[in-house]
């Protein structure tokens, strides 16, 4: 360890290292609680920011794994401090989770500054926390590890492994064509989450845990382990322990989060076959760290960085797998040619020498370059009339024979009305079709609702039909398949070409040409924009006001306008 500050340039020692009457009272507090001087004299103290709510399955050993943080920073001299925050459990929290990770951020944040904290640990891992966590982290910048929470063991049914969502999807629509018994479906609801942990499939909760490894902020191997292994508190224990020599370092997430390092989690993104929702959630990382991010990236390296992991949704096994075939170091051993293995991360040591002596122990479950689960990576970005902002698909979960399409609309204004009609029995559809969903963007939903995989309309079900072609300015679950367009951007709700589709309309997808265009000619759009009339917001008050007013839209990373990459916040007065 190089030590760049001394105990009186730790922040802490304006609260706790001074003489005078606000510090009294800053230990007389802290003495009250129970502590002594020999808990924070001359040490960093440790601010443990823990998602763990008791309505949150995914994060509910987290409670016990900050005692196991705990450990490591007093082990290594340091003073740990536990914070709560807000937890964002994915399944309970409505209407979406989205709706609060900017909010989580801010709290993630403000958290740090406010108080005397020299080094973070993050705790977090159902879909939005790591994004919330990281995002403030970043724009505080001191000292800061991430401990993801870790993938919950397999799922069990009949002796059949069940997959967190992709089983849910997959065995809803037998049950809706009649498929499945009421009993059946009782058992599956038992038998799909056997332990805490985050989903276990390659949704946004696992896909966004590797990339944040990928990028640096978590000791190396940790995001694939599960949360019940033995492994998973030792990990705790080194974070915490860690942390403590990074503040000494001066180690900060800036100095981590370099182009190189964000170019290094999108190619991980793609080599998994990660979830779309990863992209507005790197994009809004990046440009917190300064970095001129757009959705164009991800499309350029999805074409250089094919699907080596061969996890559900796009492939076959679960994250428990792959923790046995090698995990996260095995994958980026195999794509080592891809990255940039000198990029610094948490450790101190480079990706380089974080990886090296991994090996892939299941070849089926990691492939190769020379051997993967599919030639290109998973997300595609496309363009055209109909999305002049972008909008994104993931070909390796979707069928085929979708990637290059032209068929007719049905366009929906909203979820409840695409809800009133997808199952009549009288609906005009076929496989052909494409359903259109409006309003279900980040003003729109508003927080882009997970809507984007529509349900297949219950005539098609009972003829067999499982996929078809569905566009929104919405998001999906990491968990979802299917030939989904989603994040069309600019979005309905603000006038974007999205809001004009009409029932009828022909539209065209061309995936490998990276195309999607509304066959409507420029002057009947011009035509229908004109006697458009904006919906009305649906928060007239409160956090959801505030949220619309100050959203920004998916390709620019739905940010807060005021949390952006602006200059630094000050430093509190201590008064
Ligand atoms: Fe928490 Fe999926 S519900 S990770």
């Amino acid at each position: 360890m190089t030590k760049v500050k001394r105990p009186e340039d730790l922040r802490s020692h304006r609260w706790l290292g001074v003489s005078d009457m606000r510090s009294f009272g800053h230990k007389s507090r802290l003495r009250q609680i129970g502590y002594d001087g020999e808990d924070w004299e001359g040490k960093p103290v440790i601010g443990i920011i823990n998602t763990w709510s008791e309505i949150n399955p995914c994060h509910a050993h987290l409670r016990v794994r900050a005692e196991n943080v705990k450990r490591g920073v007093l082990q290594a001299g340091g003073f740990p401090i536990e914070l709560p925050a807000m937890s964002l459990a994915e399944t309970f929290v409505k209407p979406t989770t989205m709706l609060y990770r900017n909010m989580l951020a801010m709290e993630t944040e403000e958290l740090l500054r406010s108080h005397p904290i020299d080094g973070a640990v993050l705790m977090g891992g159902c879909d939005k926390t790591t994004p919330g966590l990281v995002m403030g982290a970043i724009s505080m910048d001191i000292p800061a590890i991430y401990i993801p929470a870790g993938p919950m063991l397999r799922g069990n049914w009949n002796g059949q492994q069940l997959g967190s969502g992709s089983d849910v999807w997959k065995y809803w629509t037998e049950k809706r064509a009649g498929n499945i018994s009421d009993d059946e479906w009782s058992e599956i609801e038992g038998g799909i989450a056997r332990s805490f942990g985050t989903c276990m499939v390659m949704g946004t909760a696992a896909t966004m845990m590797a990339i944040a490894e990928a990028l640096g902020l978590s000791l190396p191997g940790a995001s694939s382990i599960p949360a019940a292994d033995s492994n998973h508190p030792r990990m705790c224990g080194q974070a915490g322990r860690r942390i403590v020599d990074m503040v000494w370092e001066d180690l900060t997430p800036k100095k981590i989060l370099t182009v190189a390092a964000f170019d290094n989690a999108i190619k991980v993104h793609m080599a998994m076959g990660g979830s779309t929702n990863a992209i507005i959630h790197v994009v809004a990382m990046a440009r917190r760290a300064g970095i001129p991010m757009d959705m164009e990236r991800f499309d350029q390296l999805s074409r250089e960085v094919p699907v080596l992991a061969n996890v559900r949704p796009s492939g076959k096994y679960l994250m428990e797998d792959f923790f046995y075939a090698g995990g996260l170091r095995a994958l980026m051993t195999q794509m080592k040619a891809k990255l940039d293995l000198s990029c610094i991360t948490v450790t101190g040591k480079s990706i380089g020498e974080n990886i090296d002596g991994a090996k892939v122990h299941i070849p089926d479950v990691i492939h190769s370059l020379e051997d993967p689960v599919y030639a290109e990576g998973a997300t595609a970005v496309l363009r055209g009339n109909l999305a002049p902002d972008g909008c994104v698909i993931k070909p390796a979960a979707a069928d085929k024979r979708f990637l290059k399409h032209r068929g007719k609309a049905i366009a929906f204004d909203d979820y409840n009305h695409m809800m009133r009609e997808i199952d009549r029995d009288d609906l005009d559809v076929t496989p052909d079709h494409i359903l259109v969903l409006k309003n279900a963007g980040p003003k729109g939903g508003p927080g882009m609702p997970e809507w984007g995989m529509l349900p297949i309309p219950k005539r098609l079900l009972a003829q067999g039909v499982r996929d078809m072609v569905r566009i929104s300015d919405g998001r999906m679950s990491g968990t979802s398949y299917g030939a989904c367009i989603l994040h069309v951007a600019p979005e309905s709700f603000v006038g974007g070409p999205l809001a004009f589709v009409q029932t009828g309309d022909e539209i065209e997808i061309d995936v490998d040409a990276r195309r999607i265009h509304l066959h409507v000619s420029d002057a009947e759009l011009a035509n229908r924009k004109a006697a458009w009339k904006k919906p009305a917001p649906k928060y007239p008050r409160g956090y959801g006001a505030l949220f619309s007013e100050h959203i920004g839209q998916a390709d620019a990373g739905c940010d807060f306008d005021f949390l952006g990459p602006l200059g630094p916040v000050p430093e509190p007065e201590i008064h």
